[in-house]
């Protein structure tokens, strides 16, 4: 029996979000430079798409770079928005091949020019592609996505558009940048940190969170397997106690 036939194909996540975290530490342990980490966190990011997609999960989110993440040294961003741009381009014919269609999530006007055209036309051409949803979180945070949606709602009853009365938990998911997706019911974070780092902060609500030790880059199939074994193997009671449940 494979790894993937433990797998209840009837509990499926469908959608499952990750903090792809610890390319640094991963680079410092061999001696190397953080970017080293860096291009082996895009080689195990194509092992997870690939693999989710083929489990058969219907949206994938994977936090690429945070609004915090400008922060950080100027090279290491220059080189993240980079290999951005060389990953996307490369990949675009694999993810025709896989039926996996691209979106980003966060303000990509913000990005450097060069990646925001790739970005926009890797978008455009997976666009007719229905096997998953690969959602890239760009200068995302979740307290940009949430300022934004009250700014959205704000603006519609100010123009009449919108009664107060209306807006209700449905009508604020649909002003997300998630609009239209099932809120994650997994989250996974490598590198051994137990934070959310202004991630998905309206989406994960109720999802399950899963912290595990190891660094991004060493981040396989069989790891994605095993998280999605122990997720079905948890009891989501949302608020009612266990004995409603049977
Ligand atoms: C995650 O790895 C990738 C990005 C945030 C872009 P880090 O670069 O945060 O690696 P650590 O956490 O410093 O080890
Ligand atoms: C979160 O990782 C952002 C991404 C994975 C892109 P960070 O490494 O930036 O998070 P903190 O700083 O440890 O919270
Ligand atoms: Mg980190």
């Amino acid at each position: 029996m494979s790894k993937q036939e433990h797998i209840d194909n009837s509990k499926l996540p469908k959608h499952i979000a990750v903090i792809m975290d610890g390319n640094g530490r991963w680079a410092k342990q061999k001696g190397m430079p953080r970017i080293f980490g860096h291009k082996n966190g895009v080689k195990a990011v194509k092992e997870i798409t690939e693999a989710a997609a083929k489990i058969g999960i219907e949206y994938l989110t994977l936090y690429a770079f945070s609004t915090e993440n400008w922060n950080r040294p100027a090279i290491e961003v220059d080189a993240l928005m980079r290999l951005l741009v060389e990953t996307i381009k490369k990949e675009i014919n694999d993810l025709n091949k896989n039926g996996i269609r691209l979106n980003a999530i966060g303000d990509i006007s913000k990005l450097p020019p060069r990646s925001k055209t790739a970005l926009e036309e890797a978008i455009e051409e997976t666009k007719a592609n229905s096997k998953m949803v690969l959602n890239l979180a760009l200068n995302y945070s979740a307290k940009w996505e949430i300022v934004n949606a009250v700014q959205k709602i704000a603006t519609s009853v100010q123009n009449g558009d919108l009664n107060v009365s209306n807006i209700d938990a449905d009508y604020f998911s649909q002003q997300l940048e998630t609009a239209g997706m099932p809120d994650p019911e997994l989250l996974i974070r490598t590198s051994g940190e137990k934070r959310i780092s202004n991630y998905l902060l309206w989406q994960l609500a109720y999802t399950e969170l899963l912290f595990l030790d190891i660094y991004w880059p060493d981040f396989k199939e069989s790891h994605l397997i095993d998280c999605i074994i122990e997720y079905q193997n948890r009891e989501r009671r949302f608020g009612k106690t266990s004995e409603q449940l049977t």
